[in-house]
C-alpha cells in the first residue's frame, strides 16, 4: 500500500465500491425489486433485540416476504459491542435455518455481527484463527443486506467489522472487500426516532470520518470528494437532527453523509482521532461517537501544522467565512468552529465535551496514550503519533 503526504502531489490510488446503495424513505419495508435481482430467497434477519421489540424488524421481515423471498429467521442477539460467541451463533442460526443470505438491521455492532457471521456462514472455518485481520477472505460470500438504523458508523459501505473477543479481551478487526455487503439500503425513516445524544454521538462519528478521511496520508481524490460533501451535509444539518428529530430532511441528509463519509474513510483510512477514541473505548468503556466528539479538535490541532492547507479547504464546508484569510488561518477557524458545534450539542443534548465528564479517569490517560500509538488509525496520521505529543492532547481533552 503506498502512501502519500496530504501536502504532497497524488501519484498513485485506486477506488473500487462493490456495494450496491439505494436511498429512499421507507425503502427498508420494500426492496422487492432488489431482491429479485438476488440469486438468494431465503434470509436470515440479524438485528438488536430493541429493534426486534419495536415492530420494525417485523416491518423488514414482512417486506421480504411480500416480495416472495423468505425470512428462515430472526438473529436478535447483536449486543451493543459484538462478540466473538455472538458472531458465531449468528452465523450457526444461518447453516441450521438453510439461509442463503443474512440482512442486517441496527447500528454498527448489528451489522459488525452479521458481516463477521457472514464470513463463517459462507466459507465455514474458525472467525478467529482463519479470518481475524486482513484480506484474509478468498472469495465472495452469500448476499449481505445492510440497512443501517443510525447516521453514524457507515458499516453498511465499509470493508472492515470490528468484534470484542472475550477470550483475549482484545477488539479483533477484519478487513476484507469481500466484507462490504452487496447492499445498502439507506432509510432514512428508520432514524427518525434515534434520541438526540445518539444522534449527536453517532453524527460526529461520521464528522470524524470525514475530517480524518480528508486529512489522511491515503486520502485521494474520490476519498476527498466525498468527505468533502460529508462535512458540509453534517455541519448543515446534523444540529437540527438533534433538536428536531422527526424531520426527515434533517435524518435524510445526515444519512447521506453517514454514508458517504463512510465510503470515504473507507478508502482513505482514518487518523489520531480514532486512535485515541478507540484507545478510550477499550480503556475506559467511552462510546465510540462520544470519544471522536470530544477528542476530533485536540486531534485536528495535532495535525494542525502539517495538515493546515487541508483544514484551511474544510473550513468554508464548516460554515467559515474564509475571505481575507490565510490557509493557517483559515485552518485554525476550522478546528473553532468544530468546537461551535461540540458547544452547541451540548447546549442541545448535554453531549459531553471532556473526558472527565464521559467517565473517564485521570490515572487512565498515559495506558489511553500508550494505547493510542500503537492502534492501526495512528499509521495513516498525516503527522506521526507519539506518545508524549498524544499524552498532551489527551491531557486537554480531560
Ligand atoms: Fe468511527
Amino acid at each position: 500500500m503506498r502512501l502519500r503526504s496530504a501536502s504532497v502531489g497524488i501519484d498513485f490510488y485506486q477506488f473500487f465500491l462493490n456495494t450496491k446503495i439505494l436511498f429512499q424513505p421507507g425503502i427498508s419495508r420494500d426492496f422487492s425489486n432488489e431482491l429479485a435481482q438476488l440469486t438468494a430467497r431465503k434470509f436470515l434477519l440479524v438485528t438488536d433485540p430493541f429493534f426486534a421489540e419495536n415492530g420494525v424488524a417485523d416491518a423488514v421481515r414482512a417486506g421480504i416476504e411480500g416480495a416472495g423471498a423468505e425470512v428462515v429467521g430472526v438473529f436478535s442477539e447483536v449486543p451493543p459491542n459484538s462478540e466473538v460467541e455472538v458472531v458465531k451463533r449468528c452465523a450457526a442460526a444461518a447453516t441450521a435455518g438453510g439461509a442463503e443470505g443474512i440482512v442486517a438491521l441496527g447500528g454498527g455492532s448489528a451489522m459488525d455481527t452479521a458481516k463477521a457471521a457472514n464470513i463463517v456462514f459462507s466459507l465455514g472455518g474458525d472467525l478467529v484463527a482463519d479470518y481475524s485481520g486482513s484480506q484474509t477472505i478468498p472469495r465472495a460470500l452469500n448476499p449481505l443486506i445492510a440497512i443501517p438504523t443510525t447516521a453514524g458508523t457507515g458499516s453498511e459501505v465499509t470493508s472492515s467489522a470490528v468484534i470484542f473477543d472475550e477470550a483475549t479481551q482484545r477488539k479483533l478487526s477484519f478487513n476484507d472487500a469481500f466484507l462490504r455487503p452487496q447492499l445498502a439500503l439507506l432509510d432514512p425513516e428508520l432514524t427518525l426516532s434515534l434520541p438526540p445524544k445518539a444522534t449527536a454521538m453517532t453524527g460526529m462519528d461520521a464528522l470524524t470520518h470525514a475530517i480524518e478521511a480528508y486529512t489522511s496520508a491515503q486520502a485521494n481524490p474520490m476519498s476527498d470528494a466525498l468527505a468533502m460533501k460529508a462535512v458540509k451535509l453534517i455541519r448543515t444539518h446534523l444540529l437540527q437532527a438533534v433538536e428536531r428529530g422527526e424531520e426527515l430532511e434533517a435524518r435524510s441528509q445526515m444519512m447521506i453523509a453517514s454514508n458517504m463519509a463512510g465510503i470515504a474513510f473507507d478508502h482513505a483510512m482514518v487518523g489520531v482521532v480514532h486512535a485515541m477514541s478507540h484507545a478510550t473505548g477499550g480503556i475506559a468503556h467511552v462510546p465510540h461517537g462520544l470519544a471522536n466528539s470530544i477528542y476530533l479538535p485536540y486531534g485536528m490541532e495535532y495535525n494542525l501544522e502539517v495538515a493546515a492547507e487541508r483544514y484551511a479547504g474544510l473550513a468554508r464546508r464548516l460554515g467559515v467565512d474564509t475571505s481575507g484569510m490565510s490557509p493557517a488561518d483559515a485552518a485554525r477557524a476550522a478546528v473553532t468552529a468544530v468546537r461551535e458545534m461540540r458547544a452547541a450539542l451540548k447546549r442541545v443534548c448535554g453531549l459531553p465535551d471532556r473526558l472527565r465528564d464521559a467517565g473517564v479517569a485521570e490515572g487512565q490517560l498515559e495506558e489511553i496514550a500508550a494505547t493510542a500509538v500503537e492502534d492501526g488509525a495512528s499509521f495513516f496520521n498525516p503527522r506521526e503519533v507519539t506518545f508524549d505529543e498524544v499524552l498532551k492532547k489527551i491531557r486537554e481533552a480531560y
